[in-house]
């Protein structure tokens, strides 16, 4: 069988389709990583040799001899499902961290999205607080976009307001979000920032940019983004009424414990 025929090919067209029809990823908007075990590459023909070395301008060594399947820079997510030859490419960490090897994809001569550094370092972030984690996801919602312009840009005062939103936030992301201001993306130091939040929070915010999300699967991931996005979208709806309702503190409170889920509790007022 052709890697392109592979469950993570098949399931990266479907998840950045479905993206791309909420209005995540404009254009080349957003990027994907996934960390694949071997066993998910062996057996594939066309995944056997090294194709070519592309540097990946950072120390990577910790993750070296992992495989990674990434969406390619400049690609646009609309289309990975029917050409995922173009816009995705395998790779594989080399042994000195230096250069990622790539063996199967990136078709045009491209290589990994200029948010490489941001994906390789929150893997490495993410992997460390859970070994499970396989997926570094990030997208362009609106509504948590436009929510950036009007809202205080902490992690306390971000997260606390996502949690008044749905009663179901505090249950999906106890651990709250991280929030970045804005800085200059593409580079080692957005990079090193986000991977420093995701010791602590699988969600991060890059003020005026978008959502950096981790988990164990593409769905689970998908899903963070999603209910982060929904509770956005909840405060831009209401922004300009007068909020006469709201989620307490000891209703949040309550929910987390009757949830079992392990909540900042430095995040309530
Ligand atoms: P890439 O096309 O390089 O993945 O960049 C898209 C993006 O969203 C930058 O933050
Ligand atoms: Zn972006």
């Amino acid at each position: 069988m052709n890697f392109r025929d592979s469950v993570p090919v098949v399931k990266m067209g479907q998840i950045t389709s479905n993206m791309y029809r909420l209005g995540w990823n404009e254009r080349n908007g957003g990027n994907i990583s996934l960390l694949l075990d071997e066993g998910d590459v062996a057996g594939f023909a066309d995944t056997g040799h090294v194709i070519r070395t592309i540097p990946t301008g950072f120390d990577a060594r910790r993750l070296a001899g992992k495989y990674f399947l990434v969406t390619g820079t400049g690609k646009y997510f609309r289309n990975v499902a029917d050409n995922p030859e173009d816009t995705l490419g395998l790779v594989r960490i080399s042994a000195d961290g230096s250069c990622a090897e790539l063996l199967w994809g990136y078709s045009d001569g491209g290589k990994f999205t200029s948010e490489f550094p941001a994906h390789m370092m929150s893997h490495m972030a993410r992997l460390a607080a859970d070994p499970e984690n396989r997926v570094v996801m990030h997208c362009h919602p609106t509504y948590t976009l436009a929510m950036n312009y009007v809202h205080e840009l902490s992690d306390k005062a971000f997260t606390h307001t996502l949690w008044q939103m749905c009663t179901e936030c505090i249950v999906v992301f106890p651990e709250g979000v991280g929030v970045l201001p804005w800085m200059l993306c593409g580079t080692n130091e957005i990079g090193e920032a986000t991977a420093e939040k995701m010791r602590d929070f699988r969600t991060v915010i890059w003020g005026m940019h978008g959502i950096y999300c981790a988990g164990k699967t593409l769905d689970e991931t998908f899903g963070l983004a999603e209910t982060v996005e929904k509770a956005a979208q909840i405060y831009m709806l209401t922004l300009p009424a007068p909020r006469i309702n709201t989620i307490r503190d000891d209703e949040l409170v309550r929910l987390a414990e009757a949830f079992g889920v392990d909540y900042r509790r430095d995040f309530l007022s």
